[in-house]
């Protein structure tokens, strides 16, 4: 497999270590250090920044130029001439679906939308004001209490029963951590609707009136899904292949994603960004310009939040989609001139002349603009990172997937200990 080698000589030892390297379709090469372990010795990488921790065929980032691909067709692309349903079905399976797989996998996903109607009784045992990501921790994983059939996970159709799922009752579980918190009664999901216009009338909607979809925000919606479908290994999908690992129920397992994607490092910077632009306030230059210089200050914990990722040293490719989208929201509603968005606009200008953001590579990402529309279209900002954990169910299922149906052994870091040696306890205390 490996027609490359690295050599590592380490002091200590007699000779050179022989290490292959592999070469992906594309992206970097990688060097394999399994064999260091029969040396007694380890790999130092905190943040996992130089560690590829497994093979996979699902998405592509070059972020170095901005680009990212899934299954490899390019966001930009499926954005434009695809849906979130379909995105799924590429995502899962591999490949575009034809017109008959399209309409069977849509069919499926519509009629699992429904919850267990004793899941309702779940909700009653949170407070009224608690965190949605926090109720949505909880019922995702009570999911697992649930649904007690096809759980083989090493069949391949009871682990697609588990996706399906999923996917389909992800929206609605979202949209019912909205309304405990408004103590409004749950709406039934509608499979008259798409997967966006239902999680919108989930949403919005309410017995006493009747509820019209806006088109906008349903294309909005969907889009907001897509762009924040997969994103390879990132943290929280990480996280889910690592719980998945020990071989745990796959409910499970999204719920331990659903909790590392709350961080406002990851999936809770769409709600920071929103939180930020608040606490800014006032649209004045000299106040837009102090902000600035607290992000760059290192004694100052502030930092512009929706700037800078990982991965992307370059425009965000999923941030210029939604840029699009966010003017055609605002356009739509007359929002063109709304202050927090006059802030953002000014923000997103002073930091990319900045000589300290050029410097660094620091582009708005993704959820720079995803918050904008979020708010635009009337989702209260504590449910921003619900709405992320929606979308990203299809890609952490899919690794889930595509890790066993591989082989795969239990995730399980090594460490440079640095604490005490062995050491006596002390019996005269
Ligand atoms: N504002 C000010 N300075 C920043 C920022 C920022 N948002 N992001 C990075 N920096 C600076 C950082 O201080 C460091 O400076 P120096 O080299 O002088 O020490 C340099 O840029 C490199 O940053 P880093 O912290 O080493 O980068 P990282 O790869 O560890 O962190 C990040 C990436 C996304 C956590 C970070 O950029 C950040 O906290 N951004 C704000 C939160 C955010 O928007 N997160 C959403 C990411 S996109 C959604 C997703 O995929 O989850």
């Amino acid at each position: 497999m490996a027609d490359r080698k690295a050599q590592l000589t380490v002091d200590g030892l007699e000779k050179p270590l022989d290490l292959p390297v592999y070469s992906g379709t594309v992206g970097p090469d990688v060097i394999d250090v399994r064999g260091l372990t029969a040396e007694g010795l380890f790999t130092y990488d905190p943040g996992f920044v130089a560690t590829a921790a497994t093979e996979s065929a699902i998405t592509y980032i070059d972020g170095a130029k901005g680009m990212l691909l899934h299954r490899g067709y390019p966001i930009d692309q499926l954005a434009q001439n695809s849906n979130h349903v379909e995105l799924c079905y590429l995502l899962l399976f591999g490949e575009l679906p034809t017109e008959k797989q399209y309409s069977d996998f849509e069919k499926t996903i519509r009629n699992h939308t429904m919850v267990h109607e004793q899941l309702a009784n779940f909700f009653k045992g949170f407070r009224r004001d608690a965190h949605p990501m926090a109720i949505l921790c909880g019922v995702v994983g009570g999911l697992a209490a649930f649904y007690h059939d096809n759980l083989d996970i090493t069949k391949e159709d009871e682990r697609l029963v588990s996706a399906v799922r999923l996917i389909a009752k992800m929206p609605t579980l979202a949209a019912m951590c909205h309304k405990y918190n408004i103590g409004q009664p749950f709406n039934y999901p509608r499979n008259d609707l798409s997967y966006a216009e239902n999680f919108l009338y989930m949403m919005f909607g309410n017995p006493c009136e009747e509820y019209k979809i806006n088109p906008v925000f349903a294309k909005a919606m969907d889009r907001i899904f897509m762009l924040h479908a997969d994103h390879e290994q990132n943290a929280s999908t990480s996280t889910v292949r690592l719980a998945g690992s020990t071989g745990a129920n796959p409910f499970a397992c999204i719920s331990a994603g659903i909790a590392a994607l709350w961080g406002p490092a990851h999936g809770g910077a769409n709600e920071a960004v929103l939180n930020m632009l608040d606490e800014i306030g006032d649209e004045s230059e000299e106040n837009i310009q102090r902000y600035v210089d607290r992000a760059k200050d290192k004694d100052d914990p502030f930092r512009l939040m929706g700037f800078g990722h990982r991965v992307y040293r370059n425009f965000d490719p999923r941030a210029k989609v939604m840029k699009e989208t966010c003017d055609e929201v605002l356009g739509e509603l007359g929002l063109a001139d709304d202050p927090q968005l006059k802030i953002a606009k000014r923000l997103e200008q002073i930091a990319l002349e900045d000589e300290y953001f050029i410097e660094r590579k620091l582009y708005p990402n993704v959820d720079f603009y995803s918050g904008i529309i979020l708010k635009a279209i009337g989702i209260p900002t504590n449910m921003f990172t619900v709405i992320f954990a929606v979308a990203r169910t299809i890609g952490w299922i899919s690794h889930w997937n595509e890790m066993i149906s591989n082989g795969y052994r239990i995730g399980r870091p090594r460490q440079l200990y640095t604490g005490y040696a062995k050491r006596d306890y002390p019996t005269d205390r």
